[in-house]
């Protein structure tokens, strides 16, 4: 078990040293379940990662699995395995991904997409240890610590009927929220430098500098796609433009929009995004009054012209840990 796969968990924010602090003890305990929220590009896979790394289950095997990439259909047999002859073409049994993460981590990416019958299922598991093939009578047992991750508020799913509730409790046991990195405005640039020197060096160029115009525009945007996003938009500079310093005619036309238009607002977004961005925007509202107050909410609530009460019914369905503004741990 080492420590530097928390060191991969880069910023110098003090939100992200919370993160880092969380991740550690969560990777000790011997808790079973762990949920990771986070914007598209937070980092939520890699913490899941450093989760794995920093346990004492490190040694053992990481299995990761997207509930959204894999049709429902074929979701059980993945997760559990079926015995031979367990329905047409099972010619061969085959071990499902449960097993293969015994002694280790099953991450399971994207979990508000699992259909309510494995939902279940998954429960059974994570209470009992035990499950079973499709097509078998007998209970294999396991040793395997499930680390979920969910880019949407899983209350309003539940809320919706569309996420057990059971399992929503099993899964908060603890959970990790990952700020977006507009709200972590110290590591911005910081990563930013980091990112360009790697790529500058991968791409065998001359280490490039960003000028300062570029620096404010990268502080004001909204990073929608967050660190992802930060990433490919340096890379393709890195591999296009021969300057030495990035300036703003380098920089895509919707970055560039965020400065006349303040940005690609909620009241601007399409119908389908509605949820995520009013979701979106209320973090941004009650995290930035939360980090203004260190974390006090009756303050907070003053602030935002909230009562306490209403907060704290805000804060819940969003998933926000006070505390987790305060700077400390
Ligand atoms: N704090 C960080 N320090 C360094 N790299 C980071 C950090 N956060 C994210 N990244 C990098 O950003 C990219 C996106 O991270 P990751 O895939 O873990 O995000 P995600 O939350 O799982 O996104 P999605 O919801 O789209 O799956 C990866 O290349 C990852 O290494
Ligand atoms: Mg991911």
């Amino acid at each position: 078990m080492t420590d530097s796969a928390v060191h991969h968990i880069l910023g110098q924010s003090e939100a992200i040293e919370g993160i880092r602090r969380l991740v550690r003890k969560a990777a000790a305990s011997p808790a079973r379940t762990i949920l990771i929220y986070g914007e598209t590009g937070t980092g939520k896979g890699l913490t899941a990662r450093a989760i794995h790394e920093l346990s004492p289950r490190g040694a053992g095997p990481f299995v990761d699995i997207n509930c959204a990439a894999i049709p429902a259909e074929l979701l059980e047999s993945e997760l559990f395995g079926f015995e031979r002859g367990a329905f047409t073409g099972a010619n061969q049994k085959k071990v499902g991904l449960v097993e293969a993460a015994d002694r280790g981590t099953l991450f399971l990416d994207e979990i508000r997409e699992l259909s309510p019958v494995l939902q279940a299922k998954l429960l059974t598991l994570m209470d009992t240890q035990r499950f079973r093939r499709v097509g078998s009578v007998t209970p294999i047992g396991v040793d395997v610590r499930f680390v979920a991750a969910t880019n949407r508020i899983l209350l309003n799913e539940v809320n919706e009927g569309r996420f057990r509730e059971d399992l929503y409790y099993r899964l908060q046991v603890i959970s990790i929220n990952l700020p977006p990195l507009r709200e972590r405005g110290e590591d911005i640039l910081f990563l930013a430098r980091h990112f360009l020197a790697e790529l500058c060096q991968r791409y065998g160029r001359a280490p490039m500098a960003i000028s300062d115009d570029v620096a404010g525009i990268f502080r004001a945007y909204r990073w929608p796609g967050n660190v992802r996003e930060m990433q490919n938009l340096l890379e393709r500079i890195v591999a296009l433009e021969e300057a030495d310093v990035i300036g703003r005619g380098h920089l895509p036309a919707r970055v560039l929009r965020t400065l006349t238009d303040g940005g690609p607002h909620p009241a601007r977004a399409s119908a389908a995004d509605f949820h995520a961005a009013t979701e979106s925007f209320q973090r941004d509202l009650i995290g930035r009054a939360l980090s203004a107050h260190a974390g006090n909410v009756h303050s907070a609530a003053l602030a935002l012209g909230l009562t306490r009460h209403a907060l704290r019914h805000q804060l819940k369905k969003l998933g926000l840990d006070p505390s987790s503004f305060t700077g400390k741990s």
